[in-house]
């Protein structure tokens, strides 16, 4: 039974024992105390119930007492850095993820600087994402390069979202344009599907070439002389399914041909910054695709000289049921603690993929890269169901810190990864309707995490216990440390229990805490989510912890996602 059911009960009990006294005295209106028998038999109810509401309360009291957790930090050990690119973002061509997401155009009257929403940037540029990966999806599997260049943009079709035109007006050099506004890098993912490798091969000639060749000469006439930078190039998306259901080992003989002859010319790039190749990776759990990731990385331990992968893509939704039909709205605990039960399901799929990629690469030389991931609901009544339209609740701010602090322990592995999709569309960051706008609760966990970003992984230890409802168990406390580039340390600690605070106290193991302070986020109820008319219901606000011979005491709101950072 829920506490909130617990407490119904008692009022319940109470309500009775009211009605029976009304129910009493209406039977009595003169005066009770001259009937002596119903008087007896009154007070014996009324010191049953007294005793019995005793009883409850005795019971719910320590349930709505914070459960008390410890916490300990190994602060003087380390572990891998938490890569700033586990943060980044997807944008698909897909319903207004990018057309009325990012790309108003420059006629719009939305504030836009050369086409793009100026609220949208500001908002980015404020959670630093670290990379946008683009054009797809299975959309990138059908994405021609050329029809988003130059004055005249061929309009084609998005069959695969919604069936509806694509202008291509939003093509290479806005996307490199809304990059550079928001200071990410590009993830660019080439058409492996129903393109050729010559096709890609000159895209990336086209963008990243400092030489006078004639496709650079275009680049120039289009507006960039300066050869671009193209950071991660995705070979293919999905290409066991939308992306061309190819078999392991035919991909895998794409993936060769594309990795040898897609190359950046970008001479910043040549050293250093080397442009990172991703190779279709695995799409879930069981032999289909255990089997997809023992193909790949099998032919990258076999490698010469003439190709190379730097990450295995990996995609997970949580969807708790596919079709997905699980609401973005109005749901209560029932569907708040299966959906994060079965994003929990992460961590195995992250270790089972992550061991097979151990057995070949022993010195982690290839990333695993979880560059689609999120939440993934039925789309909102009303939209286009290929649009893939969502709300964005608290329970998917709390999914988000799971899955952040997921990444984060598997940091030596996982160095990368991009939540579908930053607006618009699935857990989005940002939900906009022409001029409007709103932040979700995503976003602001997003926000909360920078600080982590290129952070040192510090170990930690905690049992919370385990917060149940019906058959689903949860451990009921999730946290994550980390030291940022100037030795300061911060932690994450979630309460995935809707209903009981949690008092945490943290030893720490290697420094002398003096304060720690910080923001949580949480809201009345598992579904709260912010709307353009109420933009505020879940956002942030200051929390600090009382600090007493070196050891921190946090309130943990329930059902609540909190970062402070420690001062020593
Ligand atoms: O993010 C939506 C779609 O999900 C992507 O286009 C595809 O790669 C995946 O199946």
């Amino acid at each position: 039974m829920s506490l909130s059911t617990q407490f119904q009960w008692a009022l319940d009990l109470r309500e009775q024992q009211m009605v029976f006294e009304l129910d009493h005295k209406s039977l009595c209106p003169s005066s009770l105390k001259s009937i002596r028998p119903p008087r007896r038999a009154s007070l014996l109810v009324r010191s049953l119930l007294v005793g019995f509401t005793f009883i409850v309360l005795t019971i719910t009291a320590p349930m709505m007492a914070a459960q008390k957790v410890e916490l300990s930090v190994e602060v003087s050990k380390s572990g891998a850095k938490i890569d700033r690119n586990i943060f980044g973002q997807f944008a698909e061509h897909l319903g207004h993820g990018v057309y009325g997401g990012i790309w108003v155009g420059p006629d719009s009257t939305v504030p836009n600087t050369r086409g793009i929403r100026n609220d949208v940037v500001a908002a980015l540029k404020a959670i630093k994402v670290p990379n946008v990966r683009w054009p797809g999806g299975c959309f990138a599997d059908e994405y021609h390069w050329r029809n988003g260049i130059g004055p005249q943009r061929v309009v084609t079709l998005n069959p695969n979202w919604g069936g509806v035109t694509e202008a291509n007006t939003f093509g290479t050099h806005e996307f490199m344009d809304f990059l550079d506004q928001i200071g990410a890098e590009a993830y660019v993912s080439v058409n492996v599907g129903s393109g050729t490798p010559q096709e890609a091969a000159e895209w990336l000639e086209y963008m990243t070439t400092a030489q006078p060749t004639t496709l650079a000469k275009e680049r120039a006439a289009n507006g960039h002389p300066a050869p671009y930078k193209v950071a991660f190039l995705g070979i293919g998306n999905e290409s066991w399914d939308c992306g061309g259901n190819m078999t392991p080992d035919y991909y895998v003989s794409q993936m060769k041909i594309y990795s040898r002859f897609v190359r950046n010319f970008n001479p910043a790039q040549q050293d250093k910054q080397q442009m990172l190749k991703i190779a279709v990776g695995p799409g879930g759990d069981g032999p289909r695709w255990t089997e997809w990731t023992e193909a790949v990385m099998k032919a990258y331990q076999q490698h010469t000289w003439s190709w190379d992968i730097n990450g295995l893509s990996m995609h997970s939704y949580t969807v708790g049921q596919w079709p997905p039909s699980y609401k973005s709205t109005s749901f209560g605990e029932t569907e708040y603690s299966q959906i994060l039960k079965a994003t929990l399901d992460m961590e195995g799929l992250i270790s089972r993929h992550s061991a097979i990629m151990d057995k070949y690469d022993p010195d982690k030389k290839v990333a695993l890269v979880v560059d689609e991931w999120g939440s993934w609901y039925a789309p909102l009544p009303g939209s286009n169901p290929g649009f893939l339209v969502q709300q964005n609740s608290l329970r998917d701010a709390i999914l988000a810190a799971l899955n952040l602090n997921i990444f984060a322990r598997h940091a030596d592995r996982v160095r990368m990864a991009n939540i579908a999709q930053m607006i618009n569309v699935l857990q989005a960051m940002i939900i906009t309707d022409k001029e409007k706008m709103v932040l979700t609760p995503t976003y602001y966990v997003f926000k909360m995490y920078v600080p982590f970003q290129d952070a040192t992984f510090v170990p930690v230890t905690l049992d919370g216990g385990w917060y149940t409802h019906g058959d689903v168990a949860l451990p009921r406390v999730d946290a994550i440390a980390a030291k940022d580039a100037n030795g300061k340390l911060w932690l994450e600690i979630t309460n995935l229990d809707p209903n009981q605070p949690v008092e945490i106290e943290v030893s720490l193991f290697g420094i002398t805490a003096k304060s720690a302070a910080g923001e949580a986020l949480t809201a009345p109820k598992v579904d709260s989510v912010n709307t353009f008319e109420a933009p505020n219901t879940v956002v942030p606000k200051p929390v600090s912890a009382k600090v007493q011979d070196g050891r921190l005491t946090l309130k943990l709101e329930p059902k609540s996602v909190t970062v402070v950072s420690v001062e020593q």
